[in-house]
């Protein structure tokens, strides 16, 4: 039952309603009660029957001007009615909250979380009776240095409950985890676990795709989890080309799950990255959850498709959503339109990297992303981290979360977007944290940052490492609509003459098996105040946040088309490859 719409809402900036003048946390809160009590000694100022109203979901910044720079503690209320059945449990889904968030439900505290881009969910049998009901939330996106991601971020803090909450009923045992792949070993075969919450040692799963006409089966162990698998024998490999996607039913007991899920591998060999056995190069582009044209957090399905949309329109095969977790809406556009996915935690630039608090923060978000996204055929790289100091304790903050990755997912690859560093004219890639990685992403601007678009023409590369390479990031900014020399910066021209300049220099790196450049669309970030220019967005896109195609699209788009991006030995063969 979903529970999105409108949401009475109390801006609380000094989060008065949670903690006493004392900063104790008030023990018999109002929020505990849906109204003022009318008997209340002293009226309470907080009272949701005469507060405005915010949607969910959505961001609260793009509600309302004078919210747009807010960052701090929101409370949000709503009523529901409900009927609740028999040996049943119910949770409080959360499709994601930004930053930390407290959840009650009829005055009675159900949970609490931290981390904005994953989901979560509470459970409220308990709490939950016949007929009306009401819910209580309070979200602070404020962010602390011990955060994840910590104080500073090239992106704007939306704060808010940012995607869909819903009430979600199962049976007493029900099915909460699932996974389900192609072997990489054995071609037609399926294989994965379920894991039944409540389900006893020695009950029954059984898995089936209908349309292949196959089926297999498993018994729970002591810990809920069973094994499966099964034969497929004309089983079609989900491929950018052709993203097929299957109907699996899942059922134990009581409980069954349908889900739509594309069967393919992904496996590197060498430097070679290969999807379905076959090399591959990964022509893409970075992405942010920015709405397009309205703004704000991307949540939608229409978002997606616009978004998506546009990447496929370029050309891409590839996509990095960048630097945390996107919305399911994303994920499954993905696996409909054939775009491989890098998905990643805000492991961002520099966190509290000896901070033990903030490593186990970093794995809750990790295996919260995992859990909920791991049967989507789309997704071939978990990234753990972008743009991260070279320290020891990065090293191993990383390493640890690569090691912990790989547990929770053998399937699929680890990867991790890299700074370089330089010698002269040579760009090194030797950061150690490469050793954890199977895969190594690298930022660099070139003719942005540093140098002028032709300064890749000179650029040597040295990369310590015998894996495949994406550049998870290169660019410029552009505003739309200006126009001028190559030489002048922020014009297409300017932004144009990097991409152009940055082929050439790319396709001299032997061992380069994916790009996506910094960014298919303009989005909001605090750090960008440059008037008439920037205005409070990141330029960089290829597109403005208005929809408006800048020179370097078709720049990019034209690349991709004819294949002229990437090393001959990772495009498919009998594919021309037009002349450099
Ligand atoms: C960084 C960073 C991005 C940022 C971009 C930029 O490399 O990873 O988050 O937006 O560069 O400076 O535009």
């Amino acid at each position: 039952m979903p529970l999105d719409g409108d949401w009475a809402s109390i801006v609380d900036p000094y989060f008065n309603g949670l903690f006493s003048f004392h900063h104790e946390v008030k023990a018999n809160g109002w929020f505990l009660n849906r109204k003022a009590k009318p008997d209340d000694t002293f009226p309470t100022e907080y009272d949701f029957s005469k507060a405005p109203v915010l949607k969910v979901p959505a961001d609260w910044n793009t509600q309302r001007e004078s919210l747009l720079y807010y960052e701090g503690p929101v409370w949000y209320q709503r009523d529901f009615t409900y009927q609740p059945r028999e040996h049943t449990r119910i949770f409080l889904h959360i499709g994601a909250a930004n930053y930390r968030s407290w959840f009650w439900v009829n005055g009675q505290k159900i949970c609490e979380h931290e981390g904005g881009y994953t989901s979560f969910n509470c459970e409220v049998t308990s709490a939950i009776h016949a007929g009306n009901n009401f819910v209580v939330a309070a979200v602070d996106n404020a962010r602390h240095e011990e955060d994840v991601p910590t104080l500073q971020t090239d992106w704007w803090n939306y704060g808010g409950l940012t995607r869909s909450v819903s009430l979600i009923e199962v049976p007493e045992a029900f099915i909460d985890q699932y996974d389900v792949h192609l072997s990489r070993k054995e071609s037609n075969v399926i294989e994965g676990w379920v894991h039944v919450e409540g389900g006893k040692a020695g009950d029954k799963v059984l898995i089936e795709i209908p349309e292949l006409r196959s089926a297999g089966s498993g018994v729970l162990e002591a810990d809920g989890r069973a094994q499966v698998s099964l034969v497929a024998s004309k089983l079609e490999r989900w491929t950018p080309q052709s993203p097929k996607l299957y109907t699996v039913k899942i059922s134990a007991g009581a409980d069954s799950i349908e889900d739509l899920i594309g069967f393919r591998t992904i496996e590197t060999r060498g430097t070679k990255i290969l999807l379905n056995g076959q090399p591959i190069f990964l022509r893409g582009v970075a992405i942010h959850a920015e709405a397009p044209y309205r703004l704000g957090r991307a949540n939608t399905d229409k978002d997606a498709e616009i978004l998506l949309g546009w990447a496929k329109e370029l050309g891409c095969n590839f996509v990095r959503l960048a630097h945390y977790p996107h919305d399911e809406t994303m994920l499954r556009a993905a696996d409909r339109k054939g775009l491989l996915v890098w998905s990643e935690i805000p492991v961002y630039w520099a966190l509290q990297f000896d901070n033990s608090k903030v490593l186990a923060k970093a794995q809750q978000q990790l295996d919260e992303e995992i859990g909920t996204s791991r049967n989507h055929a789309a997704i071939i790289l978990w990234s753990m981290a972008n743009e991260t100091p070279n320290t020891e304790a990065r090293t191993r903050f990383i390493t640890t979360l690569a090691e912990r990755a790989r547990t929770l997912d053998p399937t699929r690859l680890i990867t991790a977007a890299l700074l370089v560093r330089a010698e002269g004219q040579t760009k090194i890639i030797d950061d150690p944290l490469g050793t954890a990685l199977d895969v190594i992403g690298f930022n660099e601007y070139i003719g942005w940052y540093e140098q002028q678009p032709n300064g890749a023409d000179t650029t040597q590369w040295r990369i310590e490492y015998q894996k495949p390479l994406i550049v998870s990031e290169f660019g410029g900014g552009a505003k739309a609509g200006l126009h001028g020399g190559n030489n002048e910066r922020w014009t297409e021209e300017y932004q144009a003459a990097i991409y152009s300049h940055q082929f050439e220099m790319l396709n001299r790196i032997p061992q380069l098996r994916g790009m996506s450049p910094w960014v298919l669309m303009d989005f909001r970030s605090p750090n960008r105040p440059l008037e008439g220019i920037q205005d409070g967005f990141n330029r960089k896109g290829l597109i403005s946040d208005q929809g408006q195609k800048k020179k370097a699209f078709f720049v990019l788009q034209k690349a991709y088309l004819e294949n002229s991006v990437g090393t001959p030995e990772s495009i498919p063969q009998g594919r021309s490859q037009a002349k450099k």
